[in-house]
């Protein structure tokens, strides 16, 4: 018989999927490392099990202890899976401008969930940042697990997505191009490409009202740079430690309009279902197509399912209300 011991063990090895409506201007090969095959539905399922790994062996984790942590959705899903699995409980603090279905979603895994507002400074204490931190404090037996300053976020990577794209493209890919949030993604699959091939180009695709683009290009953190946006699951206001500068070749924004309409145009043009960060990262492929020559491989990872997005970037009222649409 085959089979697997439990749900987690299901996670990683996902397919590599041509494109071909969306990308058939661009001279190369653009291939999506699909990753809603995860159970979980998202890539975060590999680093959430990586975290809580690593923590129980060295003891932050204890046993029936509460995983604490900010999660705009996708890790949340991914550590309560784990948690389900392994016996421990989870209060998730995310903020309001999330999509309603993750929050049910991990309300149906067991989670508590806090919501607080966006538009707080991430000094302030009603932000979810400072909200998951101090909830770290005060909770006995907890574990605060801090996906942006995590090293086994990254580590996950460059130990499990990293190795399949290399071994999927059987060393061809040229460049990877992925969206930026806590950075883990984009520095782990990075820094492990180019060990074995220094010329594969690395980039990231963030948004407007992000400060990613900017401190790597001039060095300045810009507060300027920072205002709210629709985008959901990239770009950031703080500099994660697990976003690694120095293996980013460049990053290219996506408006949110463009991300909205690329994540539909994705569903209808491709048949892949998926989540709003992934029609920015299409989006960024497209930009970057000046990068590109006749014989690249461009790998672009999909980080989510559409599912969590129905009544968002897949509902044309909400298009329209936003003025994504006529
Ligand atoms: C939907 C979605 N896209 C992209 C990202 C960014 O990935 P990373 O945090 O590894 O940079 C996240 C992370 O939260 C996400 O949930």
């Amino acid at each position: 018989m085959e089979y697997a011991k439990n749900i987690l063990e299901t996670i990683g090895n996902t397919p590599l999927i041509k494109l071909n409506k969306l990308t058939k201007e661009l001279p190369c090969l653009v291939l999506a490392k699909y990753e809603t095959f995860n159970p979980g539905n998202s890539t975060k399922d590999r680093m959430a099990v990586k975290m809580i790994e690593d923590a129980e062996a060295d003891g932050r984790l204890k046993p029936s202890g509460t995983i604490i942590e900010g999660t705009s959705g996708n890790t949340g899903m991914g550590l309560a899976l784990a948690a389900i699995v392994k016996g421990y409980k989870c209060i998730f603090v995310i903020s309001d401008k999330q999509s309603k279905e993750k929050i049910d979603i991990l309300k149906a895994l067991g989670a508590e969930v806090v919501v607080c507002p966006t538009d707080v400074e991430p000094t302030d204490p009603r932000s979810y940042y400072s909200v998951s931190k101090r909830l770290g404090e005060e909770t006995p037996n907890s574990w605060y697990v801090n996906q942006y300053d995590n090293p086994s976020n990254t580590k996950a990577h460059y130990e499990t997505t990293g190795p399949e794209i290399w071994k999927q493209t059987d060393g061809k890919i040229t460049h990877f191009v992925v969206g930026v949030g806590t950075g883990g993604t984009i520095s782990g699959v990075g820094k492990y490409l180019k060990e074995q091939n220094p010329d594969i180009k690395i980039w990231g695709v963030d948004t407007y009202g992000s400060v990613f683009k900017k401190y790597h290009e001039t060095g300045v953190f810009d507060k300027n740079e920072i205002y709210p946006y629709v985008t959901e699951g990239i770009g950031e206001d703080i500099l994660p430690a697990n976003v690694d500068f120095s293996i980013i070749d460049g990053f290219t924004k996506v408006t949110d309009k463009d991300a909205a309409i690329y994540t539909q145009k994705l569903a209808k043009e491709e048949g892949m279902f998926l989540g709003n960060s992934a029609g920015a990262a299409i989006k960024g492929v497209l930009q970057l197509q000046e990068h590109f020559t006749k014989d690249d491989v461009v790998v672009v990872l999909f980080h989510d399912h559409g599912s969590r997005y129905v009544g968002k970037m897949f509902n044309d009222d909400w298009m329209r209300k936003m003025g994504y649409k006529e």
